[in-house]
């Protein structure tokens, strides 16, 4: 359990600091490292890529190429900065992160859920409370939504809390003749366009661990306090939903909750146990900033592994996960419940080889595979990943992301993505899956509850023209509050027919 878990008290310190910079290993982050011919041990990464043999550290990703990592100007503020890093709390204990991973792998069996959602990057200036609280409060509404529809637990993973660092396709910016870097998420320069905003900024990096940690403390607050008990289910409605067929379908189904509950308070069964006034809320973003997810990175003196502190769990995005890349290094060697994002560039061999590298012992629940390919080649490529992946008795989760394969240039310019796309992607994910008999273990979704018009469609229509009245995102298109919550209804439907459909083919071999 996530944010209701009462941490073992222990004689020793829960995780014990680790110094990356003795002066004699100082290594720039930056440089693209050869191999280093003294580590020589067998790893699992050395098996795959025998040329680069390693023997997974901290700092063992320095040695390999890191893809899209900023080149900070001034080393000895970044090391002062990371000093600091090293020297704050984790921002998570390592147990949270195991029993995540305890729940992926009932996903990975269609046992479970995943609900996995958040801004596509969190930033400086949209940090507020009600942001915070709307976010958490669709994601509650969601996964109501998809609980009643499969009759399983969902479990709601936020991109928040540390979701700042973003992998560019484009080094730089051009505008009006001017080229500047481009921006890469607030924890590393700014967005505004000029010179002094787009220098990558140390300091960035303790107001990003700041604002996460600031972000998880009114998700622990929300998530145990009260806030989301079952019983209120029919309060979490935003006010701008109050009078929309989203809103009214949402309402609905509260009240039917609602009456259960009655129900079974009637029949004798408390609804004040724990597990009706608390719910579990994890953390999720992706692993690209290798320096401060470094910093971070603490062994656990329950376990002796090492986990990344910086959030539950952790993805390695699609631009990075090269084999023998560091991120892949990185992660390699952190117990977290890891992320793979899988685009239709990906070749079923390297995908198992992959898994193989950040999974050698097959654990149930520490890989989870966010596919984001677009629907078409979702329903040709898929089916060749999922073949592959079980023909070597790989056990992963696999999830569709059905946004980032869906970018599309409105023509005002700006990006956007259309809801019949995401839904055709996500269409897509089921049907491959019903035609493979492997199990659909969840979403993972840019989303805001914000009542922002950045992604077109949806049963508000959000039109080309009104995507300049509420577009604030800092990066891609997210969906709002109305559209997730019908895309929350789509996905039930697909998980009830599922439900429906196995407990009619088992009735019909006589179950
Ligand atoms: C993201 O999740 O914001 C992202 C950049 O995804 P991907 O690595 O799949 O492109
Ligand atoms: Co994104």
């Amino acid at each position: 359990m996530a944010l209701t878990a009462v941490s073992p008290l222990s004689s020793k310190p829960l995780l014990r600091h680790h110094h990356r910079y003795l002066p004699t290993s100082h290594k720039p982050i930056l440089a693209v490292h050869a191999a280093d011919p003294s580590k020589s041990s067998k790893s699992s990464a050395a098996a795959v890529t025998p040329s680069i043999p390693t023997k997974w550290s901290l700092e063992s990703w320095k040695a390999k190429k890191a893809l899209q990592l900023p080149e900070y100007p001034d080393q000895n503020e970044l090391e002062s900065v990371l000093n600091t890093l090293e020297s704050f709390p984790p921002i998570v204990f390592a147990g949270e992160a195991r029993s995540l991973e305890d729940r992926l792998a009932e996903a990975s069996m269609g046992k479970a859920f995943l609900l996995q959602g958040g801004d596509c990057a969190e930033s400086f200036k949209e940090f507020n409370a009600n942001n915070i609280r709307d976010t958490f409060r669709v994601i509650l509404q969601m996964g109501v939504v998809l609980m009643f529809g499969g009759q399983m637990p969902v479990i709601k993973v936020g991109r928040m809390a540390g979701q700042f660092a973003k992998p560019r396709s484009d080094p730089f910016e051009e505008k009006d003749g001017v080229k500047l870097p481009s921006y890469r998420g607030d924890n590393i320069n700014g967005d505004a366009f000029d010179k002094e905003s787009r220098n990558p900024d140390p300091d960035r990096m303790i107001r990003a661990y700041c604002q996460s940690v600031a972000t998880l403390n009114l998700l622990r607050a929300f998530a145990t306090g009260g806030y989301a008990a079952m019983q209120r289910v029919t309060h979490w409605n935003l006010d701008f939903m109050e009078h929309s067929e989203q809103g009214d379908r949402y309402r609905e189904l509260a009240h039917r909750v609602d009456e259960a509950l009655g129900f079974m308070g009637a029949a004798g069964l408390t609804a004040e146990h724990p597990i009706m006034t608390t719910t579990d809320f994890w953390t999720s973003h992706e692993c690209l900033l290798l320096p401060y997810e470094q910093a971070l990175t603490r062994e656990d003196s329950t376990s002796g592994l090492y986990y990344d502190c910086s959030a539950h769990m952790l993805w390695v995005g699609e631009r990075t996960r090269q084999l023998d890349g560091a991120h892949v290094e990185f992660l390699s060697g952190v117990a977290n419940p890891l992320g793979i994002k899988v685009s239709d560039k990906m070749d079923p061999n390297e995908l198992v080889r992959l898994i193989d590298i950040l999974n050698p012992k097959n654990k149930p629940g520490r890989l989870t595979i966010i596919v984001r390919m677009g629907a078409e080649n979702m329903r040709v490529k898929l089916p060749h990943l999922i073949r592959a992946v079980r023909r070597a008795g790989q056990i992963v989760t696999w999830v569709s992301d059905p946004m980032h394969g869906n970018t599309i240039k409105a023509p005002c310019g700006l990006k956007t993505r259309s809801f019949d796309a995401i839904r055709a992607e996500v269409r897509a994910f089921f049907d491959v899956h019903d035609q493979e008999g492997s199990y659909p273990g969840g979403v993972h979704l840019e989303m805001t509850g914000q009542n922002v018009t950045e992604c077109v469609g949806g049963s508000l229509s959000v039109t080309y023209n009104d995507l300049s009245s509420r577009y604030h995102t800092h990066c891609d298109p997210r969906l709002n509050a109305s559209q997730s919550l019908e895309l929350a209804f789509i996905i039930a439907e697909r998980l009830r027919k599922r439900r429906i459909g196995s407990s009619h083919s088992l009735a019909s071999i006589g179950f």
